[in-house]
Protein backbone atom coordinates (compact mmCIF):
# COMPACT_ATOMS: atom_id res chain seq x y z
CA UNK A 1 0.00 0.00 0.00
CA UNK A 2 3.15 2.29 1.27
CA UNK A 3 4.08 2.13 -2.54
CA UNK A 4 1.25 2.91 -4.26
CA UNK A 5 0.78 5.73 -2.32
CA UNK A 6 3.97 7.13 -2.93
CA UNK A 7 2.91 6.26 -6.41
CA UNK A 8 -0.14 8.49 -6.29
CA UNK A 9 1.91 11.08 -4.80
CA UNK A 10 4.80 11.31 -7.70
CA UNK A 11 1.88 11.41 -9.50
CA UNK A 12 0.35 14.16 -8.01
CA UNK A 13 3.76 15.96 -7.89
CA UNK A 14 3.99 15.95 -11.47
CA UNK A 15 0.51 17.66 -12.36
CA UNK A 16 -1.00 14.15 -14.01
CA UNK A 17 -4.60 14.40 -14.04
CA UNK A 18 -6.45 10.97 -13.49
CA UNK A 19 -10.49 11.94 -14.99
CA UNK A 20 -12.62 10.22 -13.24
CA UNK A 21 -12.33 6.63 -14.92
CA UNK A 22 -9.30 6.58 -13.52
CA UNK A 23 -7.69 6.80 -16.05
CA UNK A 24 -4.76 9.20 -17.12
CA UNK A 25 -2.77 10.05 -20.76
CA UNK A 26 0.32 7.23 -20.51
CA UNK A 27 3.09 10.09 -19.63
CA UNK A 28 5.81 8.83 -21.63
CA UNK A 29 8.11 11.49 -20.91
CA UNK A 30 7.99 10.44 -17.64
CA UNK A 31 10.02 7.38 -18.30
CA UNK A 32 13.89 7.13 -17.58
CA UNK A 33 16.04 4.89 -19.23
CA UNK A 34 16.11 2.77 -16.12
CA UNK A 35 12.55 2.29 -16.47
CA UNK A 36 13.50 1.24 -20.79
CA UNK A 37 16.21 -0.67 -19.60
CA UNK A 38 13.68 -3.13 -17.20
CA UNK A 39 10.88 -3.42 -20.07
CA UNK A 40 13.78 -4.67 -22.35
CA UNK A 41 14.98 -7.10 -20.09
CA UNK A 42 11.88 -8.73 -18.83
CA UNK A 43 10.63 -8.73 -22.23
CA UNK A 44 13.44 -10.41 -23.70
CA UNK A 45 13.88 -12.98 -20.39
CA UNK A 46 9.99 -13.88 -20.79
CA UNK A 47 10.05 -13.89 -24.32
CA UNK A 48 12.62 -17.11 -24.07
CA UNK A 49 11.28 -18.86 -20.82
CA UNK A 50 7.71 -18.40 -22.33
CA UNK A 51 8.72 -20.44 -25.81
CA UNK A 52 7.10 -23.65 -26.08
CA UNK A 53 5.64 -23.16 -22.22
CA UNK A 54 3.11 -20.54 -23.22
CA UNK A 55 -0.18 -21.41 -25.83
CA UNK A 56 0.37 -19.71 -29.06
CA UNK A 57 -2.43 -17.60 -28.74
CA UNK A 58 -0.09 -15.55 -25.91
CA UNK A 59 3.06 -15.70 -28.18
CA UNK A 60 1.60 -14.62 -31.36
CA UNK A 61 -0.59 -11.77 -29.57
CA UNK A 62 2.87 -10.12 -27.84
CA UNK A 63 3.73 -10.07 -31.55
CA UNK A 64 0.99 -9.02 -33.54
CA UNK A 65 0.54 -6.18 -30.64
CA UNK A 66 3.82 -4.71 -31.07
CA UNK A 67 5.48 -6.10 -27.51
CA UNK A 68 8.77 -6.83 -29.13
CA UNK A 69 10.48 -3.21 -28.39
CA UNK A 70 13.45 -2.57 -26.71
CA UNK A 71 11.25 0.15 -24.38
CA UNK A 72 8.09 0.66 -22.57
CA UNK A 73 5.65 0.84 -25.39
CA UNK A 74 3.33 3.31 -26.35
CA UNK A 75 0.20 2.47 -25.09
CA UNK A 76 -1.56 4.42 -27.98
CA UNK A 77 0.48 2.44 -30.39
CA UNK A 78 -0.49 -0.73 -28.80
CA UNK A 79 -4.25 0.52 -29.00
CA UNK A 80 -4.20 0.73 -32.42
CA UNK A 81 -2.48 -2.76 -33.28
CA UNK A 82 -5.33 -4.45 -30.94
CA UNK A 83 -7.83 -1.95 -31.89
CA UNK A 84 -7.47 -3.45 -35.48
CA UNK A 85 -7.10 -7.34 -34.14
CA UNK A 86 -10.10 -7.18 -31.67
CA UNK A 87 -11.52 -4.06 -31.13
CA UNK A 88 -10.18 -3.06 -27.78
CA UNK A 89 -7.66 -0.78 -26.71
CA UNK A 90 -5.86 -0.26 -23.31
CA UNK A 91 -5.93 3.24 -21.32
CA UNK A 92 -3.18 4.00 -18.80
CA UNK A 93 -4.29 4.03 -15.22
CA UNK A 94 -2.17 5.15 -11.93
CA UNK A 95 -2.92 1.54 -10.74
CA UNK A 96 -5.17 -0.84 -9.50
CA UNK A 97 -8.75 0.74 -9.85
CA UNK A 98 -11.90 0.31 -8.25
CA UNK A 99 -13.82 -3.09 -9.01
CA UNK A 100 -17.15 -1.30 -10.47
CA UNK A 101 -14.86 0.96 -12.39
CA UNK A 102 -12.51 -1.62 -13.52
CA UNK A 103 -15.72 -3.96 -14.46
CA UNK A 104 -16.75 -0.84 -16.89
CA UNK A 105 -13.93 -1.13 -18.71
CA UNK A 106 -13.85 -4.66 -19.33
CA UNK A 107 -17.56 -4.34 -20.32
CA UNK A 108 -16.60 -1.56 -23.29
CA UNK A 109 -13.34 -3.39 -24.08
CA UNK A 110 -10.82 -0.99 -22.38
CA UNK A 111 -8.09 -3.19 -20.53
CA UNK A 112 -6.65 -0.42 -17.57
CA UNK A 113 -2.90 -0.60 -17.75
CA UNK A 114 -0.48 0.42 -14.92
CA UNK A 115 1.29 2.77 -16.68
CA UNK A 116 4.66 2.85 -14.09
CA UNK A 117 7.77 0.05 -14.42
CA UNK A 118 8.80 -1.43 -11.30
CA UNK A 119 12.68 -0.59 -10.36
CA UNK A 120 15.76 -2.90 -11.82
CA UNK A 121 15.88 -4.20 -7.63
CA UNK A 122 12.32 -5.54 -8.53
CA UNK A 123 12.53 -7.74 -11.40
CA UNK A 124 11.47 -10.79 -9.77
CA UNK A 125 8.97 -9.85 -7.17
CA UNK A 126 6.59 -7.19 -6.90
CA UNK A 127 3.43 -7.02 -4.91
CA UNK A 128 1.07 -4.55 -6.93
CA UNK A 129 0.78 -5.04 -10.25
CA UNK A 130 3.00 -2.32 -12.49
CA UNK A 131 2.93 -1.75 -16.37
CA UNK A 132 5.08 -4.70 -17.15
CA UNK A 133 2.36 -7.29 -15.39
CA UNK A 134 -0.43 -5.51 -16.66
CA UNK A 135 0.39 -4.77 -20.50
CA UNK A 136 2.89 -8.24 -20.93
CA UNK A 137 0.78 -10.49 -18.91
CA UNK A 138 -2.59 -9.41 -19.84
CA UNK A 139 -2.92 -7.76 -23.55
CA UNK A 140 -1.01 -10.25 -25.65
CA UNK A 141 -4.19 -12.33 -25.27
CA UNK A 142 -6.32 -9.89 -26.13
CA UNK A 143 -5.39 -9.90 -29.59
CA UNK A 144 -7.53 -13.51 -29.55
CA UNK A 145 -11.06 -13.22 -30.68
CA UNK A 146 -12.28 -15.97 -28.03
CA UNK A 147 -10.44 -14.75 -25.42
CA UNK A 148 -11.31 -11.01 -26.35
CA UNK A 149 -15.03 -12.12 -25.87
CA UNK A 150 -14.44 -13.47 -22.66
CA UNK A 151 -12.80 -10.63 -20.59
CA UNK A 152 -15.56 -8.32 -22.20
CA UNK A 153 -18.40 -11.07 -21.20
CA UNK A 154 -16.84 -10.95 -17.81
CA UNK A 155 -17.16 -7.09 -17.25
CA UNK A 156 -20.54 -7.11 -18.10
CA UNK A 157 -21.42 -10.20 -16.26
CA UNK A 158 -19.64 -8.78 -12.75
CA UNK A 159 -21.60 -5.48 -13.08
CA UNK A 160 -24.37 -7.70 -12.18
CA UNK A 161 -22.87 -9.19 -9.07
CA UNK A 162 -23.55 -7.65 -5.99
CA UNK A 163 -20.72 -7.08 -3.30
CA UNK A 164 -21.09 -9.94 -1.39
CA UNK A 165 -20.56 -12.45 -4.14
CA UNK A 166 -17.39 -9.95 -5.28
CA UNK A 167 -14.94 -12.75 -3.25
CA UNK A 168 -16.26 -15.77 -5.67
CA UNK A 169 -15.88 -13.49 -8.62
CA UNK A 170 -12.33 -12.70 -7.14
CA UNK A 171 -11.63 -16.51 -7.03
CA UNK A 172 -12.86 -17.14 -10.76
CA UNK A 173 -10.48 -14.07 -12.10
CA UNK A 174 -7.54 -15.43 -9.74
CA UNK A 175 -7.42 -19.07 -11.21
CA UNK A 176 -8.10 -18.12 -14.93
CA UNK A 177 -7.30 -14.84 -16.05
CA UNK A 178 -4.27 -14.51 -13.46
CA UNK A 179 -3.32 -18.14 -13.22
CA UNK A 180 -4.71 -20.31 -15.75
CA UNK A 181 -3.20 -23.36 -17.53
CA UNK A 182 -4.61 -24.76 -21.04
CA UNK A 183 -4.46 -28.45 -21.90
CA UNK A 184 -1.74 -29.28 -23.95
CA UNK A 185 -1.45 -32.93 -24.59
CA UNK A 186 2.02 -32.39 -26.46
CA UNK A 187 3.71 -30.78 -23.58
CA UNK A 188 5.15 -31.80 -20.46
CA UNK A 189 2.61 -32.46 -17.58
CA UNK A 190 -0.16 -32.12 -20.29
CA UNK A 191 -0.46 -28.12 -20.10
CA UNK A 192 1.01 -24.86 -21.32
CA UNK A 193 0.31 -21.62 -19.90
CA UNK A 194 -1.82 -18.47 -20.35
CA UNK A 195 -2.43 -16.54 -17.32
CA UNK A 196 -1.12 -13.03 -17.04
CA UNK A 197 0.34 -13.71 -13.01
CA UNK A 198 2.17 -16.22 -14.66
CA UNK A 199 3.82 -15.24 -17.90
CA UNK A 200 5.05 -11.99 -16.43
CA UNK A 201 6.66 -14.17 -13.79
CA UNK A 202 10.02 -16.08 -14.30
CA UNK A 203 10.06 -18.16 -11.53
CA UNK A 204 6.19 -19.28 -11.91
CA UNK A 205 6.43 -19.88 -15.55
CA UNK A 206 8.33 -22.72 -14.12
CA UNK A 207 6.81 -23.82 -11.57
CA UNK A 208 3.59 -23.96 -13.30
CA UNK A 209 3.93 -26.33 -16.21
CA UNK A 210 7.39 -27.55 -14.34
CA UNK A 211 7.38 -28.22 -10.67
CA UNK A 212 5.96 -31.94 -9.30
CA UNK A 213 4.71 -29.52 -6.37
CA UNK A 214 1.23 -28.03 -7.17
CA UNK A 215 -2.11 -29.83 -8.23
CA UNK A 216 -3.41 -29.21 -11.33
CA UNK A 217 -7.09 -30.22 -11.98
CA UNK A 218 -9.57 -29.77 -14.78
CA UNK A 219 -11.85 -26.54 -14.54
CA UNK A 220 -14.43 -26.62 -13.24
CA UNK A 221 -16.67 -23.27 -12.38
CA UNK A 222 -18.23 -24.46 -8.86
CA UNK A 223 -15.03 -26.08 -7.74
CA UNK A 224 -13.66 -22.61 -8.27
CA UNK A 225 -16.00 -20.32 -7.26
CA UNK A 226 -15.57 -21.95 -3.55
CA UNK A 227 -11.94 -22.42 -3.78
CA UNK A 228 -9.54 -20.37 -1.79
CA UNK A 229 -6.07 -18.98 -3.05
CA UNK A 230 -2.34 -17.80 -2.83
CA UNK A 231 -1.42 -14.08 -2.70
CA UNK A 232 2.04 -14.67 -1.34
CA UNK A 233 3.49 -17.82 -2.74
CA UNK A 234 2.92 -19.99 -6.08
CA UNK A 235 -0.41 -21.91 -6.62
CA UNK A 236 -0.89 -24.48 -4.58
CA UNK A 237 -3.02 -25.70 -7.07
CA UNK A 238 -4.30 -24.38 -11.08
CA UNK A 239 -7.27 -24.96 -12.73
CA UNK A 240 -6.98 -25.99 -16.46
CA UNK A 241 -9.84 -25.57 -19.21
CA UNK A 242 -9.72 -27.11 -22.56
CA UNK A 243 -9.93 -23.92 -24.42
CA UNK A 244 -11.15 -20.24 -24.73
CA UNK A 245 -14.25 -20.81 -25.83
CA UNK A 246 -15.06 -22.68 -22.21
CA UNK A 247 -13.12 -19.77 -20.35
CA UNK A 248 -16.06 -17.66 -22.61
CA UNK A 249 -18.99 -19.60 -21.11
CA UNK A 250 -17.97 -19.36 -17.52
CA UNK A 251 -17.09 -15.68 -17.69
CA UNK A 252 -19.97 -14.82 -18.94
CA UNK A 253 -23.40 -16.83 -19.05
CA UNK A 254 -21.46 -19.08 -15.96
CA UNK A 255 -20.97 -16.36 -13.67
CA UNK A 256 -24.33 -14.54 -14.69
CA UNK A 257 -25.95 -18.03 -13.38
CA UNK A 258 -23.96 -18.65 -9.98
CA UNK A 259 -23.72 -14.99 -9.04
CA UNK A 260 -25.85 -12.78 -11.00
CA UNK A 261 -28.44 -10.67 -9.70
CA UNK A 262 -30.77 -13.52 -9.46
CA UNK A 263 -28.90 -16.25 -8.31
CA UNK A 264 -28.95 -17.59 -4.73
CA UNK A 265 -25.35 -17.89 -3.44
CA UNK A 266 -24.30 -21.34 -1.78
CA UNK A 267 -23.11 -20.42 1.33
CA UNK A 268 -20.18 -23.45 1.95
CA UNK A 269 -17.04 -23.07 3.86
CA UNK A 270 -14.64 -22.45 0.58
CA UNK A 271 -11.98 -25.11 -0.30
CA UNK A 272 -7.92 -24.92 0.96
CA UNK A 273 -5.84 -23.86 -1.60
CA UNK A 274 -4.39 -27.31 -1.86
CA UNK A 275 -7.76 -29.69 -1.56
CA UNK A 276 -8.00 -32.66 -3.95
CA UNK A 277 -11.73 -33.29 -3.91
CA UNK A 278 -13.62 -36.67 -4.55
CA UNK A 279 -15.04 -34.89 -8.00
CA UNK A 280 -11.92 -33.58 -9.15
CA UNK A 281 -10.16 -34.47 -12.17
CA UNK A 282 -6.69 -34.78 -11.17
CA UNK A 283 -4.32 -33.56 -14.44
CA UNK A 284 -1.44 -34.23 -12.11
CA UNK A 285 -1.47 -34.83 -7.94
CA UNK A 286 0.82 -32.40 -6.11
CA UNK A 287 3.80 -33.62 -4.22
CA UNK A 288 2.68 -30.53 -1.92
CA UNK A 289 6.95 -30.37 -1.85
CA UNK A 290 7.58 -26.30 0.17
CA UNK A 291 4.17 -25.48 0.63
CA UNK A 292 3.83 -23.15 2.57
CA UNK A 293 1.95 -23.02 5.89
CA UNK A 294 -0.17 -20.61 6.82
CA UNK A 295 -3.83 -18.88 5.34
CA UNK A 296 -5.08 -19.18 2.09
CA UNK A 297 -6.94 -15.85 0.91
FE1 LIG B 1 -3.22 -8.99 -13.32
Amino acid sequence: MAAATAKLQEQFDAGLTTRPDFTIDQPYERYSAADHAVWDLLYRRQRALLEGRACDAFIEGALRIGLNVAHVPSFEAVSERLMAATGWRIVAVPGLVPDRIFFEHLANRRFPVTWWMRRPDQLDYLQEPDCFHDLFGHVPLLADPVFADAIQAYGRAALGVEARALPLLARLYWYTVEFGLMREPNAPNGVKIYGAGIVSSKGETLYSVESAAPNRLAFDLDRVLHTRYRIDTFQKTYFVIDSFAQLFDALGAGIESRLGSAARLIDVAPHAAGDVLPGDIVITRGTREGWPAGDDM
